[in-house]
């Protein structure tokens, strides 16, 4: 009885063993997504949460700790990176309190109740060139006391620290991955950051971009921004590089070795591609590079640097983000594959060939099918057309109108039209936003043509929303009062 015990103790831990083993393989397979929260209406938690777990995401970068989202996340079996923004970066490095604040209602409290917080991102891109060295002296501190708290907090050994950075934190001089190294005027701060990483075991971090060095320069060469093949690769000693991600993630592997650190892994942070708001940004290149980037992750190959070894990576993003800065461009709002509402934009297939296919957000509440469109009659001509547009334009998200966007194709009225009715969705299809001193009008006949979507909001969720709602109402109304219009 206890031999025969004993057997099935063995046999089943083997099994187990195996299911473990195939579990992490398939993690390693698998991929992790960021789900970022610059929305007029967001989606309720529990909806997103549904949508991971459907298509297959056992890892979620969030950019900020927040109680709904991280409530939402338990006993999901979803692990967790949760970052902390740049604005709290400064109070962090001053004061152990407020780091061990921090860690005990942003993680000690969420890890008891069962969400799986594995990494804590300490930043994000605070070394980028435009933010001029604001964050140089505190992203270390407060790394830091980050992990202090957490290991005061017994967290020390399951929440690691790290910190999310922008790929212009290592360069090349030739070009070459080979000759990677981290950039001159941070390489003392970089080199003691790494030698923290790879002391607690935690990962680098890292964003990779091929779309925007293709939106930078316009010379970059477009299939090397992509998975099948280039006609202008980089030949790097007896490697040859066929994509710009390899080459990339080989060139911060050369620069961690050269520095002696071959031991600290690398994790790509944000990786994908936007789907409007530039004449490169659309679903046909979102789908190419997406789906080659899942494919390369699936095959198991690694890089040229990394043979064999799992590419650890998060796509950027779940869903589109109408409250983004489009400072770095009007693509910044459109790098879901899934739009606001969790459709789908093109096929995805997530494990690689063979896997299904996207699906979308399950139970989401619209508001009804009405949309706010310019009157037929309207003069174009009128000066109150141009100023209700910027209007519009300047609180609702316009990124879709312009050169080679999806409502690119539009005439004078239909732009105008396509402003209005963003407005008015954003402001939940309140009768007196779709006013705009009498040009405008509802309809129930869907205007979109073509590639271009005229949007119907999702029904409000949340209180939040309803005061954002409410609060942009009322400075529409004062503008309306103070006779702007
Ligand atoms: C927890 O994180 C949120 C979101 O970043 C922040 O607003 C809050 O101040 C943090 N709590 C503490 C005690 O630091
Ligand atoms: C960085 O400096 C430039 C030039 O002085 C300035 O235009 C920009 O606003 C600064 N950015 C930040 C984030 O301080
Ligand atoms: C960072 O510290 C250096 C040296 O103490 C100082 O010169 C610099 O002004 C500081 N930078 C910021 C942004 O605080
Ligand atoms: C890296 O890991 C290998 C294998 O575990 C070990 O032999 C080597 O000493 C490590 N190198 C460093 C620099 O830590
Ligand atoms: C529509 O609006 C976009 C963006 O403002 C502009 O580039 C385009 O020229 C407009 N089209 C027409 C026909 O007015």
């Amino acid at each position: 009885m206890g031999a025969a015990g004993g057997n099935g103790g063995v046999a089943k831990a083997a099994a187990v063993a195996v299911l473990v083993l195939c579990m992490a393989r398939w993690s390693a397979a698998g991929m992790g997504v960021n789900w970022g929260t610059q929305l007029s209406h967001p989606l309720p938690a529990s909806t997103v949460v549904r949508l991971l777990k459907d298509n297959g995401f056992d890892r979620v970068k969030l950019f900020d700790a927040e109680d709904g989202i991280l409530g939402a996340l338990k006993g999901s079996g979803i692990q967790v990176m949760v970052g902390i923004p740049n604005d709290m970066l400064s109070d962090l490095a001053g004061s152990t309190k407020a780091a061990e604040r921090w860690v005990t209602a942003n993680v000690s409290k969420h890890v008891n109740d069962g969400v799986d917080i594995r990494l804590v991102a300490v930043g994000n891109e605070p070394f980028l060139q435009t933010f001029n060295g604001t964050y140089l002296n505190t992203t270390f501190p407060a790394m830091q006391n980050i992990q202090a708290a957490l290991m005061s907090a017994g967290l020390g050994n399951q929440v690691k620290v790290t910190v999310a950075l922008n790929a212009d934190v290592y360069q090349s001089s030739s070009g070459k991955p080979s000759d990677g190294d981290f950039r001159a005027d941070i390489h003392g701060l970089m080199l003691n950051i790494v030698q923290f990483l790879a002391s607690s075991g935690a990962p680098f971090v890292a964003n990779v971009y091929p779309f925007i060095s293709l939106y930078a320069d316009p010379n970059f060469p477009l299939d090397y921004a992509f998975f099948q093949g280039s006609t202008s690769p980089v030949v790097d000693g007896g490697v040859t590089y066929e994509n710009t991600f390899d080459a990339n993630h080989d060139t911060l592997v050369a620069a961690l070795r050269r520095n002696g650190f071959p031991n600290v892994t690398v994790v790509v942070g944000e990786v994908g591609w936007p789907t409007d708001g530039d004449a490169n940004a659309n679903p046909a290149y979102a789908q190419r590079f997406n789906q080659g980037l899942l494919d390369h992750v699936a095959s198991g190959k690694g890089t040229p640097l990394t043979p064999g070894a799992p590419v650890d990576a998060y796509l950027f993003s779940l869903v589109d983000e109408d409250r983004k800065s489009i400072q770095p461009g009007n693509f910044e709002r459109h790098w879901g594959i899934f739009f606001y509402d969790g459709k789908p934009k093109y096929q995805l297939s997530l494990r690689g060939n063979g896997g299904g296919m996207l699906v979308p957000a399950r139970g989401v509440e619209y508001l009804q099918r009405r949309w706010c469109v310019l009157k037929p009659d309207a003069d174009l001509a009128d000066q109150k057309v141009g100023d209700s547009v910027s209007y519009a334009c300047g609180s609702a998200d316009c990124t879709s109108l312009g050169y080679k966007t999806s409502c690119g194709g539009l005439d004078a009225k239909g732009n105008v039209s396509y402003a209005f009715n963003s407005y008015y969705q954003t402001e939940d299809q309140d009768d007196r936003a779709c006013d705009f001193r009498g040009l405008a009008t509802t309809t129930t006949v869907d205007p979109s043509t073509g590639t271009c979507r005229f949007i119907i909001g999702i029904a409000p969720t949340s209180t939040a929303t309803r005061n954002v709602a409410a609060r942009t109402a009322a400075i529409f109304f004062a503008l309306l009062l103070a006779g702007m219009f």
